[in-house]
């Protein structure tokens, strides 16, 4: 491992080498009473970038001696990887972890570890502190380099940890990686966020924004394409603004990685999240267009299309501009836009909700991941008033949902005919289908003659469609 930006956390790192080696004489020792390795099982809530993030604790553990279980009833150390972005997320979390007290008490030894952004908020940890006492150790966003540190910990010193610190700005590198695909892989370019949208806790939780130095995310993704890896998304909370506060012979703007990243030999697609519309440059919209390896599918989240509404949620761009930079992004042939919206912000009117009615029937998005709005504690945007009841957002969200059913129908009706390029995802199942996606990321299903096409591109004939995918069968030459 080896850490770059902030070098308080030398020592942090140097040490974990000797924590592992304790805590794997504790697993041998465990593997020889049980007769096997003793597991670990990590659940996800929440986001890409905690996947990212949960595939480098499983990665920590197996170095440490653990064996991956999916079955909580199995394991010997339960992780929850928690988000924290909207209220329903924390409390399945809590839900789910009430849950683990029966297994704690069948099974005294085992660990159990909330992870991640819900447990890097003050009043959350207090929480736990009293309402959960089975829980071994809480551990925020950054301390992925620590598990070795935090497991030796509680098991040689019996202690209950909190190793949380929102605002370490530390990027550090090697952390064991095991990633749950081998054809597709999520690269985390950048961490946390500086852009303090109102009502979100992410900037509060992941801390200021910080980048990979380019060479470092190079390596990792010529690794993975040499391993055969077909389809990676570079992540970020704001991918625009990649490189802010690098220097030197690392400097680099998120367009400069995207174009030297599609440069390199080897067959893949090239995918990212999110971006910021704010940031999204002239620049990055010609590199998009002139490099084929970059995926047609831009996930442009949009909030809300008012503009009273946009400044009161300190996005920095009106629908209008908004409205530009998607008409850019779709003249490149073949780009599907995708979007998030906040249904509900305090405050909100139905005419200002009807504005974003009226953005999303212009802009036609294949598909809108829509939230009532949720507040978060902390957060500006959870201090002012919100008149409108609950149920009047839900007929928001109702009426919503039902316009883009009739454009993302409209959009697979338009595929049937035409011939795409698939990368097959799945093994047949069992209605003989396979499945893949477009660079464009729409849903595919399909029929193959060849059997042996997982992993591959393949190309299909589109012959129908659904609300939620189109289908058809693949041609070979
Ligand atoms: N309430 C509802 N939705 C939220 N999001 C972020 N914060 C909140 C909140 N407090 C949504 C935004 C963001 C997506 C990841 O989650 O739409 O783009
Ligand atoms: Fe949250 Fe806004 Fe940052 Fe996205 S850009 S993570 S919505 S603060």
């Amino acid at each position: 491992m080896s850490i770059n930006a902030n070098n308080e956390n030398t020592a942090d790192i140097k040490n974990q080498d000797k924590y592992a080696d304790r805590v794997r004489a504790i697993t041998s020792q465990m593997s020889l009473n049980k007769g096997g390795k003793p597991k670990v099982c990590v659940v996800t809530f929440g986001c890409q970038q905690n996947e990212a993030d949960s595939e480098k604790i499983m990665g920590s553990a197996k170095e440490l001696g653990y064996e991956k279980t999916a079955l909580q009833d199995d394991a010997d150390l339960i992780i929850f990887n928690t988000c924290a972005v909207r209220e329903h997320a924390e409390l399945k979390a809590l839900s789910k972890t009430g849950q683990l007290k029966h297994l704690k008490d069948k099974n005294p030894d085992l660990l159990v570890g909330l992870w991640g952004c819900m447990v890097n908020q003050e009043s959350r940890i207090e929480d736990i502190k009293h309402k959960y006492p089975y829980v071994d150790f809480v551990a925020g966003t950054n301390m992925l380099h620590r598990l070795p540190e935090i497991l030796c910990d509680v098991m040689v010193n019996k202690r209950r940890r909190y190793y949380v610190d929102s605002q370490d700005v530390s990027v550090v590198e090697g952390v064991p990686t095991q990633r749950s695909s081998s054809i597709k892989a999520l690269v985390s370019i950048m961490y946390g966020c500086d852009n303090f949208c109102t009502y979100c806790i992410v900037p509060y939780v992941r801390g200021r924004e910080r980048s990979r130095k380019p060479d470092d995310i190079i390596s990792e993704v010529k690794e993975l394409v040499a391993g055969g890896c077909k389809d990676i998304t570079l992540l970020g909370q704001n991918v625009n603004s990649y490189g802010k506060g690098l220097n030197g012979e690392d400097k680099c703007t998120f367009p400069e990685m995207l174009e030297r990243i599609a440069n390199l030999d080897g067959d893949f697609v090239l995918r990212f999240m999110t971006s910021h519309p704010k940031d999204a440059s002239d620049e990055l919209v010609r590199v998009i267009r002139d490099n084929p390896k970059i995926e047609r599918h831009f996930h442009l989240p949009l909030q809300s299309g008012d503009d009273r509404v946009l400044k009161a949620m300190n996005r920095k761009y009106t629908a209008q501009k908004y409205l530009e930079i998607a008409e850019k992004l779709k003249s490149i042939p073949d780009m599907l836009l995708t979007t998030d919206i906040i249904v509900g912000f305090p405050s909100e009117t139905d005419e200002e909700f009807e504005n974003t009615l009226k953005l999303v029937e212009k802009v036609n998005f294949d598909a809108v991941f829509s939230f009532i709005y949720s507040p978060r504690p902390g957060t500006p945007a959870a201090k002012l008033e919100d008149p409108t009841p609950y149920e009047q957002k839900t007929k928001r969200m109702s009426e919503l949902l039902g316009l883009q059913r009739e454009n993302v129908l409209k959009i697979n009706q338009s595929f049937v005919g035409k011939t795409v390029r698939v990368l097959c995802e799945t093994k047949q199942n069992e209605k003989g289908l396979f499945t893949g996606r477009t660079s464009s990321f729409k849903l595919v299903k399909f029929e193959s003659e060849d059997k042996n096409i997982y992993g591959k591109f393949v190309n299909v004939k589109i012959t129908g469609f659904s609300e939620s995918c189109i289908s058809g069968n693949a041609v070979f030459e």
